[in-house]
């Protein structure tokens, strides 16, 4: 009979695990990340059996300094990790027997590694979507405070990429933050079904100890008990949540940085990036690359490639836990790191973007952007909204073949198209009279944009 190489679950084993098998269906080489929470449940766990007499004081207090070293010679980088013990729980629960004897073993009354896993996986996740909230925060504050700068900066707004209308950099700027400002909700609505405890499920069906799931539930700071035993150990919703949140916000980042890239390059050059935030090209000189919002860019299809290899390594798994939810880690760190690190370029980076005011006021002053200012004039001065529209196409017209904006023509020249026109027309055609006038709750006016920036700030604080 070969060697039985693990000894904890070894027993009803007559031969040693395949060395390939055993490397394939580990997970530590990931799931170590783990460490701190697979530590703080174990605690939480070993201190509510002593509560309840399964563990004596002595047991429980042996077993919790042997854990607390343990966590100390992990971060002093001295943990000896074995593949031979498949994943971080049996890594940590083999070095406590290791250290502290016997009683070691006894740890793990009353609980499995599924119930400890979907446990640990949740501790994780709450710890860093409260990382990834005050990085959103971060963000979003730098944005209010360029767009409060950017408030009366004019440029145009597009529709099909086409000039469209005039808008204030400061009212565009807003219309990122809304996006984020979903995305925060979202998150901190993931949290809630993440904040839930399965431990005390144990394998499946729960245990015959008289163990007392809220003492471990107030231990561990969740907010309520997973209700059914069988759901607990097998769900992993939470991180489907997450990572749909997480492939919209990083949607969210790749539509901004996209219009980053567009306003950097030499064609429109509304802005500049610091050169901290981009990188030069080997061969050509005078290169200046805006790697940050392309590589955000990039990374979204990472993040959307989780979300969907999350829900199809759930599609289709019968009750309850299955080895397949080994498979829910990697993508959902990956998924975490890359919008946290998003985030974080981005919030060092929005506040330090430079407009160039005057390459964004030309660019609006050319595409007619304010010919639907000139139809709204029209319809104030009795002529209908359709024959407006007619009567400004044709101004329109005239102004492509002589090379003339709205506001460069006579009041002759525009009086030929119609004679309800007047002196007071040129209020309306000039770019600040355009923005200023949409002046209610979400328009573009400087006064609004300023006024929903403290609005906003209100909010976020
Ligand atoms: N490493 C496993 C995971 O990540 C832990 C649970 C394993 N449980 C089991 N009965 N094989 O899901």
């Amino acid at each position: 009979m070969a060697d039985k190489q693990n000894t904890l679950w070894g027993g009803r084993f007559s031969e040693s695990t395949d060395q390939f098998v055993q490397e394939f269906t580990a997970s530590v080489s990931f799931d170590q990340r783990m460490y701190a929470q697979d530590i703080r449940g174990s605690i939480a766990h070993a201190t509510m059996l002593a509560e309840v007499g399964v563990l004596t004081d002595a047991e429980r207090d042996a077993i919790i300094n042997g854990l607390t070293e343990i966590r100390d010679e992990i971060e002093r980088g001295e943990f000896q990790w074995s593949v031979a013990l498949e994943d971080v729980h049996m890594n940590i629960e083999a070095r406590l027997t290791d250290r502290i004897g016997i009683t070691g073993k006894k740890l793990h009354t009353g609980r499995s590694r599924n119930d400890q896993v979907a446990t640990d996986i949740r501790l994780w996740l709450i710890d860093h979507i409260d990382l990834i909230d005050s990085e959103l925060n971060r963000l979003m504050q730098g944005m209010l405070g360029l767009a409060d700068r950017e408030a009366a900066t004019i440029m145009p707004g597009f529709t099909h990429l086409q000039t469209a209308q005039p808008v204030t950099f400061g009212h565009h700027l807003l219309a990122w933050f809304e996006m984020l400002r979903r995305d925060r909700e979202r998150l901190a609505d993931c949290r809630k079904r993440a904040n839930r405890m399965p431990l005390g499920s144990a394998a499946l069906a729960g245990t015959t100890y008289p163990i007392n799931r809220e003492r471990t539930r107030e231990l561990l700071g969740f907010d309520e008990i997973c209700q059914n035993s069988l759901d607990a150990v097998s769900d992993r919703d939470f991180a489907i949540e997450f990572c749909a949140m997480a492939a919209l916000c990083m949607t969210h980042l790749s539509r901004m940085s996209e219009e980053l890239v567009l306003w950097t390059s030499a064609q429109f050059g509304f802005i500049n990036l610091p050169d901290r935030f981009c990188t030069g090209s080997s061969i050509m000189p005078q290169k200046k690359n805006p790697d940050v919002p392309e590589l955000v860019r990039g990374k979204t299809g990472r993040v959307n490639g989780h979300l969907i290899c999350l829900l199809t390594l759930m599609k289709s798994q019968p009750l309850a836990y299955n080895k397949d939810n080994q498979e829910d880690k990697e993508p959902l760190f990956d998924a975490v790191d890359t919008l946290l690190g998003s985030l974080r370029a981005f919030a060092d980076m929005v506040p330090a973007i430079e407009p160039n005011r005057d390459v964004m006021r030309e660019a609006a002053r050319r595409g007619f952007a304010t010919a639907t200012d000139l139809a709204d004039y029209l319809v104030r001065k009795g002529i209908a909204f359709r024959d407006a529209h007619e009567i400004v196409g044709k101004a329109v017209g005239y102004g492509v073949a002589s090379k003339k904006d709205l506001s460069d023509m006579t009041l002759s020249e525009l009086r030929q198209f119609s004679d309800e026109i007047d002196n007071d027309v040129f209020e309306v055609l000039t770019l600040e009279g355009s923005v200023s006038a949409r002046d209610h709750v979400g328009g573009t006016a400087p006064d609004q944009v300023r006024a929903a920036v403290v609005r906003a700030r209100q909010h976020l604080s």
